[in-house]
């Protein structure tokens, strides 16, 4: 989709881990941004009609054989532009000033000095702490370049050519470590690109709505319901534009949390009044995961098992010529297409070879958004909060967090196990603070003593973490109170677990989940 707005930020991207992160700062300014390779041609920029323009950072040192360069007339287009760190080497370089390498990694806070006077940190206070990374510094501005701003190891920390609207700057006004980051961005958006602020998610539904029709027209679209926001989102957009030519399939694999199909049902089918096929595969998933202990080959049988129910499912409804699929930006940006074959590609975990394989067209209508956003188009819909705010769950679901063999004994104790973290969780009102809190059952038993029994039973794990992308993770501090809680009704509630024990573990070194 393209979308309407005459007021849009381009970002070239430099392969800085912050990229993602200043495309999210934009939009949370409401003004719409879009993130393309650094070596994108000036024909697809013109075509954008950016206001203004960002160069990312990146890990290169411009003095790298084969570092990233852009082609020098996008500095003559006469649209703003703003280059971070690695972005700013890159001007000073390319417009004949000199970069010199640093003695040593500037890495950190850093005490900057603004030149309020100029328009960039128009209303920032005298000193403002920021946030440094870099490797390389100016050691020379380009002809026309002033410095607007410096810190103690590095004087020119910013500088700006005012006839030419190109800004730059050391260090990252995205991340939140600098304190006044958003300000510069926001003075660069409105005071300087002459933004208007007009991304808003009621805005993004009604175009949304209109491309879906336009795509779709009469035709049918199938739709994998999860019960995750993703999906949720993608079907209730796709409903709001087709209506009736949309069926929803639902899988229980037997292998969800407590309550989770219910929930869908009712939200679905009664709220939303949205075709919905249930299916109950809970037996034959069980069946093919019976004597099963290895994590991989879990996933793969889930996998496979969940394309041919669904493919089943999905002939039984006529005419069906596209699946919707709620792919997000990030997904996007991250993927071969985007990057070209030589990127480095997270594995993704998710069901993938659907569409290949039923050789349906595909409507992904989430493909523009960052998460936060799908979950305020979620809102506007009137999704309910449970759905829309829900941690994220994978996709072989209780499957991973029962270790080694799989039996409906164990899952029945996970599922109530993981019924009780979560209700303590939001009864403490820490959910929405949390990435992912979830029990694990462990393939071990321990001893115990019950009144007064001995007693031999299962051992279940509390596992907690906060994260942004699930990449990185750190645990969570729960309250000693929560935890005891937890533990306690765990033990008391669920026949079969005697002992309870926390993960505090991060990732790196561990993974968000046990297998
Ligand atoms: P790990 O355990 O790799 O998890 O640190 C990172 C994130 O991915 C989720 N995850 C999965 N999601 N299918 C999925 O759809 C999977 O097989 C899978 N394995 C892990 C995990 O819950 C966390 O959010």
């Amino acid at each position: 989709m393209t979308v309407p707005l005459t007021d849009k930020i381009l970002i070239l991207d430099f392969g800085s881990q912050y990229t993602q992160l200043i495309a999210r700062k934009i939009r949370e300014l409401r003004v719409y941004s879009e993130i393309m390779p650094f070596n994108v041609s000036l024909e697809n920029i013109k075509l954008f009609q950016p206001k203004g323009i960002i160069l990312s950072g990146g890990p290169s040192s411009v003095y790298d054989e084969g570092a990233p360069l852009i082609t020098s007339d996008i500095y003559r287009l006469n649209i703003p532009i703003l280059g971070i760190c690695y972005g700013m080497q890159l001007i000073a370089k390319q417009l004949g000033g000199k970069v010199s390498r640093a003695d040593k990694r500037e890495y950190g806070r850093a005490d900057f000095i603004p030149d309020t006077d100029n328009p960039l940190f128009k209303d920032m206070s005298k000193r403002s702490l920021v946030w440094m990374s870099h490797g390389d510094r100016i050691e020379k501005m380009p002809e026309g370049f002033v410095a607007i701003g410096s810190t103690e190891n590095t004087p020119i920390s910013a500088m700006a050519h005012p006839k030419l609207n190109i800004f730059a700057l050391q260090f990252h006004p995205e991340v939140a470590h600098t304190e006044e980051g958003l300000k510069i961005l926001s003075n660069f958006l409105f005071s300087i690109c002459k933004c208007n602020p007009t991304w808003k998610m009621s805005s993004f539904i009604t175009w949304s709505v209109d491309n879906i029709r336009k795509d779709v027209g009469n035709k049918k679209v199938i739709c994998a319901l999860s019960g995750g926001v993703d999906s949720s989102v993608t079907a209730l957009l796709v409903h709001k534009a087709i209506g009736d030519n949309l069926t929803c399939i639902f899988v229980d694999n037997g292998l969800l949390r407590k309550g989770e199909s219910e929930k869908v049902i009712d939200t679905f089918e009664r709220h939303f009044h949205i075709k919905l096929v249930f299916v109950d595969a809970r037996q034959r998933f069980l069946d093919r995961l019976s004597g099963v202990t290895d994590p991989e080959q879990k996933r793969k049988i889930i996998g496979n098992e969940f394309i041919s129910v669904f493919e089943e499912e999905a002939h039984k409804i006529e005419d069906v010529e596209f699946l919707a699929q709620g792919t997000l930006y990030p997904d996007v940006i991250e993927s071969v297409s985007f990057k070209g074959p030589s990127a480095v590609i997270k594995s993704h975990h998710n069901v993938g070879g659907l569409p290949e394989k039923m050789r349906l067209k595909l409507v992904e209508p989430l493909r523009e958004l960052f998460k936060d956003e799908v979950r305020a188009v979620g809102e506007e819909l009137g999704l309910p909060e449970e759905i829309c705010w829900r941690h994220p769950f994978p996709g072989p679901g209780l499957a991973i967090r029962c270790l080694g063999e799989i039996s409906q004994d164990k899952l029945n104790i996970l599922r109530e196990a993981d019924a009780i973290v979560l209700e303590e969780i939001k009864k403490a009102g820490l959910y929405r603070k949390i990435w992912q809190a979830f029990a694990v059952i462990l393939p071990v038993k321990t001893v115990g003593v019950m009144g007064d029994e001995r007693t031999y039973d299962y051992v279940v794990a509390v596992r907690a973490v906060t994260s942004v992308d699930g990449m990185t993770a750190d645990w969570v501090r729960l309250p000693y109170d929560v935890l005891g809680s937890i533990s306690n009704r765990i033990i008391n509630e669920i026949k079969g677990v005697n002992r309870v024990v926390f993960d505090i573990t991060s990732k790196p070194p561990g993974t968000i989940e046990w297998e």
